[in-house]
Formats: C-alpha cells, structure tokens, sequence
C-alpha cells in the first residue's frame, strides 16, 4: 500500500523514468527505428501522465513544502524549481500536439515542434529528480 508520504519518492522514480525513456526513445529515431521510437514515446506520455496524477494528488493532500535550508543553495534550488515548474506547464501542450502531429502522420511538422519539446520535457523530467533530492534528501 503506498500512503501519501511516499508520493514524492514515486514521483521522482517517474521522473527518472521519463527521463531515460525519452532520452532512448530519441536514440532509437536517430538509428531510424521508427517502431522503437514510437514505443519508447508513448510509454514516456504515460510515465509523465501518472507522475502529474500522483503529483497532483500529493499537493493536494499537503499543499506547498518549503525548502528549509539557508544560504547559497536557495540560490540554486528557487530557480531551478521555478524554471521546472514554468518550463513542465508550457511543455505539456508542445508534447501533447508533438504526439498528435505523429499519430496523425504529419511528420515533417512532428519533427520541427518535437526538437523543440524534446530538450524541454528532458529538462523538466530531470529537474524533476533533483528538485526531490534537494527537498528531501540535502
Ligand atoms: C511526444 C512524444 C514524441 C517526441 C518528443 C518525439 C520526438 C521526436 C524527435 C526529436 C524527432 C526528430 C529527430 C531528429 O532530430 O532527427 C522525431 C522524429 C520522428 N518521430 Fe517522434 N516523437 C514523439 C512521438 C512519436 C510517435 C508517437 C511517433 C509514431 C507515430 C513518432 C514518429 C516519428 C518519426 C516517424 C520520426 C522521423 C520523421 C522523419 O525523419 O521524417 N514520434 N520524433
């Protein structure tokens, strides 16, 4: 039974988990592996769907948790969260219509908007993870 305390430990692991599978999945097209990339793709829409639910059912059981630690590092962990947070809701539409573009077949417009989600949403997918480390582990 996972209880609500364990969320961000699982929502990390998702994070990682997105992650890595859209860093393969990109591997995978630039080897021209069309089936591949398209698993790989699909399967990091839905690590991504599970992690906003659990997300989202985490914050709204505890609400906001602040980062105690003083000095330097509130320096790098303010931007870094707010730089997560903005970046994860401007990608999510960019992911979503790189998703259609491709099941609909329109892969000359895919590629143009997919290079640019692509760095984005494995920039939010690894903040993700180091914005939990330093939360809850520093
Ligand atoms: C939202 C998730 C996806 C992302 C972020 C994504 C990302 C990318 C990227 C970055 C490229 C260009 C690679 C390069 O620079 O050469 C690409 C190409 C491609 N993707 Fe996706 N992709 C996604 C989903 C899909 C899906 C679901 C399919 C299958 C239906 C697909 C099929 C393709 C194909 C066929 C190409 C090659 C197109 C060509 O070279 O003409 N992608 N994708």
């Amino acid at each position: 039974m996972i209880r609500v305390a364990d969320l961000p430990t699982v929502n990390a692991a998702l994070n990682l988990t997105a992650a890595i599978l859209i860093g393969t999945g990109f591997y995978f097209i630039k080897q021209k592996n069309i089936r591949a990339h398209k698993v790989c793709m699909i399967a990091a829409l839905g690590v991504s769907a599970l992690f906003l639910t659990s997300y989202l059912v985490y914050h709204y059981n505890v609400g906001s948790v602040p980062f105690r630690k003083e000095g330097w590092i509130r320096g790098v962990y303010f931007p870094l969260l707010i730089s997560h947070t903005v970046l994860a809701a401007v990608v999510l539409p960019v992911v979503l219509r790189t998703a259609f573009l491709a099941f609909k077949g329109r892969f000359p417009n895919h590629v143009r908007i997919a290079r640019r989600a692509f760095p984005i949403w494995m920039y939010v997918s690894i903040t993700g993870v180091v914005v939990y480390l330093m939360l809850y582990h520093l």
